[in-house]
């Protein structure tokens, strides 16, 4: 017998029963995002390995070591490409925004997508190969008002999923005129302490110091007294940080400064925030993350433009949801559409009309007896039969009511006035 084959490591298949929680999620998401006025914007699955290079920094993990390398056919002029899948969808919307000329739009633009992501890590619970996002960005507003506008969208996202413990944490992580100084503010810091500091992180010092603070294995009496980047913006990036921060009690939301988040990803300039379950800090991976890359366009060959935006992980929002055992709305009842013998052009077209009125149909294909029609509807799912038979001739069906076993004879246009009601 052939082997069988199974899928990729890293990656998850979706069964039925697991999809409703993620229906509801990304409803949730799609509702959010024609409520707050986001357009949706589709870009490629793959992209020049120089994008993510470029926009998310060489010394990103996600550039580093993750990168999920994609090539041409063999024998193709393709074959040796420079392209990658998409660790992230904000550098790939940025190329779109320059290469459509999208800056002569009226602005602020404001896109949203959903869809998967790849990066090669190690896979462990919450951690995938392919995931998936809800992201959104608002191209050309500098802030502040839009910065608290998208930490209280996400807010709500996780209040409208269920989870009513997600926690905002916020920071500043400054701009090119004032990040130079806290950078060597921070090598100068951890020089001192190089005896105590993991192999990655000794390295990372040279290249790119703010990561050292997002090491997990940073001593916690180190990582409270390095500097902190809140003591070392300039006055513009100060006065944007506490505009936010005002914004955010204004609209009385939950979050706390924390001074060790500088993201992953090299693009980021002053406001930048992650969600977490309150009380799980430390323990558990953000549920979604973003901030503001007001210099990223240029860095990418455009025009300069302010930008922000966040990513939120719709796996580990499903994860949580199951954690917490959230319940998710219910799909609409099922009906199974029965009859005898081989009347199934009968059976089809009753389950028509009843789809034409709304309902969540699925037709009996068999020609069992009733009895084994009916058992098999209700290990189906199916909360009502309706019953195909002679009445058809005067328009009518039983209809059964398979938890209560009662049953009744209606016409065929009432049956979902009777089962909604
Ligand atoms: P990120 O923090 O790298 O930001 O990813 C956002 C979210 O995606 C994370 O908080 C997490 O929930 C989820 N995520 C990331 N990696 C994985 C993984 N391997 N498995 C499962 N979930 C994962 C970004 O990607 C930025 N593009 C966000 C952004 C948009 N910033 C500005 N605009």
């Amino acid at each position: 017998m052939p082997t069988k084959i199974s899928a990729p490591r890293g990656t998850r298949d979706l069964l039925p029963e697991q999809t409703g929680a993620w229906d509801h999620v990304e409803t949730v998401a799609r509702d959010l995002s024609r409520r707050y006025a986001f357009e949706r914007i589709e870009i490629p699955l793959f992209e020049r390995v120089e994008l993510f290079a470029r926009g998310l920094g060489e010394t990103s993990d996600a550039v580093e070591k993750e990168m999920f390398r994609v090539s041409g056919a063999a024998g193709s002029e393709e074959e040796r490409a420079e392209w990658a899948l998409r660790p992230e969808p904000t550098a790939g919307i940025i190329r779109a925004f320059i290469e459509h000329g999208m800056h002569v739009r009226a602005g602020p633009l404001r896109v949203t997508m959903i869809g998967p992501m790849f990066r090669y890590d190690r896979p462990q619970a919450g951690r995938y190969r392919q995931f998936s996002q809800w992201d959104v960005e608002v191209i050309g507003d500098p802030g502040p008002a839009v910065d608290a506008e998208l930490i209280e969208l996400a807010h709500r996202f996780y209040a409208e999923v269920g989870l009513t413990d997600a926690v905002a944490h916020v920071n500043s992580i400054g701009d090119a005129r004032c990040r130079p100084a806290y950078r060597q503010a921070l090598v100068d810091y951890f020089s001192e302490h190089l005896d105590r500091l993991g192999e990655d992180s000794r390295r990372r010092l040279e290249l790119n110091p703010l990561r050292v603070l997002d090491d997990k294995q940073l001593a916690p009496d180190l990582a409270d007294a390095a500097p902190r980047s809140a003591d070392h913006l300039c006055d513009d990036c100060r006065a944007h940080f506490r505009a936010v921060l005002d914004l955010l009690d204004a609209l009385k939301l939950r979050y706390v400064v924390d001074h060790r988040l500088v993201r992953g990803l090299d693009y980021y300039t002053r406001t930048t925030f992650e969600f977490v379950i309150a009380g799980r800090e430390g323990q558990q991976q953000a549920l979604g993350g973003g901030g503001r890359y007001d210099g990223l366009a240029e860095l990418l060959g455009g025009r300069p433009t302010p930008g922000i935006g966040f990513g939120i992980g719709l796996d580990r929002t499903v994860l949580a949801l199951e954690d917490q055992g959230v319940a998710v709305p219910e799909a609409t009842s099922l009906v199974a559409v029965v009859g005898t013998g081989d009347d199934h052009a009968d059976r089809l077209m009753v389950a028509g009309r009843l789809r034409d009125a709304g309902l969540r149909v699925r037709p009996d294909g068999s020609s069992r007896k009733l009895g084994k029609q009916l058992e098999a509807a209700t290990k189906a799912g199916a909360t009502w039969a309706v019953i195909v038979g002679d009445e058809l001739g005067e328009d009518r069906v039983g209809l059964k009511d398979l938890a209560v076993g009662e049953q009744v004879t209606v016409g065929v246009d009432e049956v979902a006035e009777r089962i909604s009601g």
